[in-house]
């Protein structure tokens, strides 16, 4: 009797530990990617020109090599081997985005594209087919060039055209797409995009920046109005923003009040008025007082009026977060200056460090900090409240060839646990999780030198052979037995 009770003892201890190692049942794993970075076809059909047409085209010495999106990984005719490939995986989600251009050739609701209409149909399809949820990222930053050439999200307009774009999508789409995401990431829309880092490439951190997150969140939340209205009644999907939100935690003690200032500038920013309404306050505050400080007669951080205000407020399903990369937060001295994240380091005094005994991936500002993820979640929730977080980025960046990624299993591997720790342990409830990125591809000004994918490209075949690494398999295998 005694040796039965041990050996029942002895499994239930083990069950318990096995459960605590693995996923919930209902994870959802997936891998990402975005229209300009991988379909190419850039002038298939009818397709109309988007500002990455335009950029690399017209100032191809913006770009690393002068690469461009043209072909990339060729998705617009390679996209059964991409179903194969999330299937390979076992993936529950594939996160693509909507190119504007394929679609709406002119930018207008006034005229929709038969070719775009059925490549979108057919990958939507293909995935389900193979019992894979997609994920659609509305728009990924790839504007019609000639909305961009009437001043592109600075232009309060912006709100109309792009909620018109909305309606089509939903209109084609939304029967078989439950999880919806409006804009990718309104910091490196707004922020890297008027810092000269991705297109437009344009250069005003002072004021550009700020007029930017007004309209992309007001654009934001029409879109979302309408599914919310018209769609989600009858096909009860999910929606959102998804968020860049770099993790800033402080260097020293006396480095934590401009740390939280960072957080506010970089997350709150958008995730204020969306999730509790309005600007977050001390952002608000000192961005008021910086710009009197530089001789503006009012902040360039346009307020919303009330009803602005109660529009954003609420319009979300879900948190969608992008995560990659720690900062630690030191107060300036001197004329001490960052580069990286562009406009909130120098408007809040401050500069960055990596930790001590940091690894560090390709581009120099990213530092590997697992630990950051975890923090982060539960920043998130002490900000906004038991939300539902689907992790809809997350990557390793190299720019070195070969199947054989060893730094890429360790992030994975080493993110995940993180996540895991924060749904056993502090229990947040984190949903998904989204690798960054399916294949190498187009990786915006830095062309195709940094690689994020599980699966290598061979961007000299003609169609684009895609190849497993090391990390694919892993992830594979994580899929497959739903622990690490
Ligand atoms: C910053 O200050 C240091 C030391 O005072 C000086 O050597 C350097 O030239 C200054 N840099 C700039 C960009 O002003
Ligand atoms: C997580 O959120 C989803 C969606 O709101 C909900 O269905 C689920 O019960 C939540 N899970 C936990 C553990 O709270
Ligand atoms: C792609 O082309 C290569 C030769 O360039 C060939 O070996 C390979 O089988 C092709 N793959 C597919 C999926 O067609």
């Amino acid at each position: 009797m005694l040796s039965l009770r041990a050996v029942v003892l002895s499994f239930l201890i083990y069950s318990t530990w096995c459960e605590e190692l693995s996923f919930p049942p209902d994870f959802m794993f997936g891998a990402a990617s975005a229209a300009y970075q991988v379909e190419g076809g850039w002038k298939a059909a009818d397709k109309g020109e988007s500002l990455w047409d335009a950029l690399t085209h017209e100032t191809p010495s913006k770009v690393f090599d002068g690469n461009t999106g043209d072909i990339a990984c060729d998705s617009y005719n390679q996209w059964r081997r991409d179903i194969e490939m999330a299937a390979e995986l076992g993936l529950s989600h594939y996160r693509f985005s909507l190119s504007w251009t394929r679609i709406l050739p002119t930018g207008f609701a006034n005229y929709i594209s038969e070719d775009g209409k059925n490549y979108y149909n057919n990958l939507i399809d293909g995935l389900l087919a193979r019992n894979i949820e997609p994920l659609v990222t509305i728009h990924h930053f790839d504007l019609p060039s000639i909305f961009q050439d009437m001043g592109g999200f600075t232009n309060p307009l912006i709100v109309d055209w792009f909620a018109d774009f909305a309606r089509v999508v939903y209109s084609l789409f939304a029967d078989r797409v439950k999880y919806w995401i409006s804009i990718n990431e309104p910091l490196g829309l707004c922020d890297a995009g008027y810092n000269g880092v991705i297109a437009p490439a344009l250069h005003s951190p002072d004021l550009a920046v700020y007029l930017c997150s007004k309209y992309v969140l007001l654009a934001h939340a029409k879109a979302w109005r309408i599914y919310d209205e018209e769609y989600k009644p009858k096909y009860h999907g999910k929606m959102t923003i998804s968020q860049l939100a770099l993790w800033f935690e402080p260097l020293r003690e006396e480095d934590e009040e401009r740390t939280a200032l960072m957080n506010a500038f970089c997350e709150e920013r958008f995730g204020h008025p969306i999730f509790k309404g309005n600007w977050p306050p001390d952002l608000a505050m000192l961005i008021e007082e910086r710009s009197f400080e530089k001789g503006f007669s009012r902040s360039r951080l346009p307020s919303f009026t009330q009803q602005e205000a109660e529009y954003i407020k609420g319009t979300y399903d879900y948190y969608a977060l992008n995560h990659y990369t720690t900062f630690l937060v030191k107060i300036a001295e001197g004329n001490e200056s960052g580069i990286w994240p562009f406009t909130g380091a120098p408007e809040i005094g401050v500069v960055f460090r990596q930790g001590e005994g940091w690894e560090t991936a390709a581009p120099s500002w990213f530092g590997i900090y697992p630990e950051g993820l975890r923090n982060q979640l539960n920043w998130i929730r002490e900000k906004y409240g038991d939300v539902q977080i689907l992790i809809t980025e997350n990557g390793y960046a190299d720019d070195s060839n070969g199947l054989r990624d060893v730094e890429r299993v360790q992030y994975i591997k080493n993110y995940l646990g993180e996540v895991l720790k924060a749904i056993k342990i502090d229990k947040i409830n984190v949903t998904a999780y989204t690798a960054w990125t399916l294949m190498d591809n187009f990786e915006w000004l830095m062309g195709y030198k940094i690689k994020y994918g599980i699966y290598e490209v061979d961007f000299n075949s003609p169609n684009r052979t895609r190849t497993p690494r090391d990390s694919a398999n892993y992830y594979a295998s994580v899929i497959k037995n739903r622990s690490l």
